[in-house]
């Protein structure tokens, strides 16, 4: 699997047992504290080969970071990566920096899966639930932290679900038995949810009353804190989702740029009840189905997504 299927990562056979899993992934800094920043960029980083159904196996660092600020804030940024990786089971064997006028950091990850258990974002069946495994509303929480719009307890929950890793669920997922999946990142829940029903050939009926957000996302978009790369993912969507009723401010929330978001699963109603049971077992953020996928020329106007409130 590769470019042409726009999924997560690419896999690579190498022969009837073993396939290898590749992605790269980093960004300029979403926290303040450089220790968590690493967390996150690390869970994100592995995130993809999870979407894919893999486990992470080697890592190496990518870092930019700029000659002006002192090196320990670099020492604590690779620490949060270090230590997502012990949890994670992966090994950093690696890395290149170079000097830059903003701090980046992240990961190339080499996972492996079992050729024919790998999960692409292009098997969802009409019929399927789609379960979400975070809530959303990053971006919106961490663009108001950057105007010190956030309480310190809503942006200190953020972190810690952006930080936690996408493993759990993706490991029961392998179990229980899915159609398709991806990870929920920067073109917001609806940017990857149309890339994976466009994939499938199918559409979706969403229920913005059942999709999990973030404590105090509401209040923050009152005030107006949307970052940019939001609204572009609502532009982009314009001619693929109905959305009824819905007002503007939904309307963004359900496109609001993640990082290092939940999988979106598309399972079928056979095995959906015990997904969801095995994912609120285990402990994962949450595990909720948002919708059905149905066939798209039953959908208003052929659209991929109709939204329901
Ligand atoms: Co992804
Ligand atoms: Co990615």
């Amino acid at each position: 699997m590769g470019l042409d299927t726009g999924d997560d990562a690419a896999v690579y056979r190498l022969n009837g047992e073993i396939a290898l899993v590749q992605t790269v992934d980093f960004f300029p800094p979403i926290v303040d504290d450089p220790y968590m920043y690493g967390q996150i960029a690390a869970a994100n980083a592995f995130s993809d080969v999870y979407a894919m159904g893999g486990k992470p196996l080697l890592a190496l660092n990518i870092v930019g970071f700029p000659s002006s600020l002192p090196n320990e804030i670099l020492e604590k940024i690779l620490e949060g990566g270090t230590t997502k990786a012990e949890e994670a089971g992966v090994m950093i064997v690696g890395g290149h920096t170079v000097i830059d006028a903003e701090p980046k950091y992240g990961m190339a990850v080499t996972g492996i899966v079992k050729p024919g258990e790998e999960v692409s974002n292009s098997g969802a069946i009409i019929g399927d639930a789609l379960i979400l495994t975070k809530p959303i509303g990053t971006g919106i929480v961490t663009t108001a932290a950057k105007r010190n719009f956030v309480p310190q307890t809503i942006l200190n929950k953020t972190i810690k679900i952006m930080s936690n890793l996408n493993k759990t669920a993706s490991e029961i997922m392998i179990d229980i038995g899915v159609n398709a999946c991806v990870d929920v990142t920067g073109y917001g829940l609806l940017g990857h949810m149309k890339e994976l029903l466009e994939n499938s050939g199918v559409g979706a009926k969403i229920r913005f009353e059942d999709t999990p957000i973030l404590e105090g996302v509401w209040d923050l978009l009152k005030q107006e804190m949307v970052p940019g790369g939001t609204r572009r993912n609502l532009e982009a969507l314009e001619h693929d989702v109905t959305w009824n009723n819905l007002e503007m401010e939904q309307q963004l929330l359900m496109c609001d740029a993640q990082t290092s978001g939940g999988l979106l699963i598309s399972v079928s109603q056979k095995n959906s009840d015990r997904l969801i049971d095995s994912l609120s077992a285990s402990g994962v953020d949450v595990s909720v189905v948002i919708g059905t996928v149905v066939e798209r020329e039953t959908l208003p106007n052929k659209r991929m997504i109709e939204m329901i409130d």
